[in-house]
């Protein structure tokens, strides 16, 4: 592993696939364990896609105050809880490990008919939990990278990282790109995280992250706005998807 640290931002680089999820998984750990300290409850924001699988996994091996946590989600498709595609339920099995109760997950309902209902919906769940006169900071975040750019379920082109008058917002099927309607988290939110872990493996994401780390316009690259915030922002990658400069 080796490590660089520029301002409020981090980038680690894993020797290979293993030690990604096992890094991935401490790092999880530790805004968790801090968090139930000095709040005495731990709020997660998890992405979905495949990247994140494995450190969720190896996370609900650990012993955690798993009563204190509460499971809240970055984005999510257009299908049901128990479709193969639902990152509620994707996450669900990769967690199944732990004992984290039942009422402590908060999945976005991606199966209603009306997704900006959902979206309203979510919005007003997270209200609730975090208190109506808070900031809805996560403690803990994880982003993941498309091979376009996207992060969360905000895609290149589209405008969706220019929303800022809601919490959650839902977005239009993209059927020439094959992608089905999402419910994500708006940028607000993903800028108010304690900590964002975004987390990238395999050498066709080298590109994008590259340009990622580059300022220049969100829309283009909307995985560009984990950059903003006051929270903490690490950058977990392996060799193949880490640009040369780290
Ligand atoms: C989703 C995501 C999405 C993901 C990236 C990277 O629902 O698809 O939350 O933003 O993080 O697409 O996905 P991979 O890890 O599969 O490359």
């Amino acid at each position: 592993m080796r490590a660089v640290r520029k301002g409020g931002e981090e980038a680690i680089v894993a020797k290979d696939a293993a030690e990604h999820a096992k890094l991935a998984a401490e790092l999880m750990a530790r805004a968790i364990t801090a968090a139930v300290e000095a709040r005495g409850v731990a709020r997660i924001a998890l992405s979905g896609g495949s990247t994140p699988s494995p450190a969720y996994q190896r996370l609900a091996e650990l012993a955690l105050p798993w009563a204190q946590t509460e499971w809240f989600w970055v984005d999510e498709r257009a299908v049901a809880p128990d479709h193969p595609r639902s990152n509620y339920g994707a996450a669900r099995r990769d967690l199944a490990a732990a004992r984290i109760p039942e009422t402590s997950f908060f999945r976005m309902e991606g199966e209603l008919a009306d997704l900006a209902e959902a979206a309203a919906r979510y919005e007003r769940l997270l209200r609730a939990r975090f208190g109506v006169a808070s900031a809805v900071a996560f403690d803990l975040m994880t982003l993941g990278i498309g091979d376009d750019g996207h992060t969360a379920s905000l895609f290149p082109g589209t405008g969706a990282v220019n929303i800022d008058d809601r919490l959650v917002a839902a977005i239009p099927a993209q059927p020439d790109k094959g992608l089905e309607a999402r419910l994500t988290l708006t940028v607000p939110v993903i800028r108010e995280a304690r900590l964002k872990l975004l987390l990238a493996r395999g050498a066709e994401k080298r590109g994008v992250v590259e340009q990622a780390k580059r300022s220049g316009p969100e829309d283009a690259v909307p995985a560009r706005v984990v950059r903003g915030g006051a929270g903490q922002l690490v950058w977990l990658l392996d060799p193949a998807a880490a640009p040369s400069a780290g």
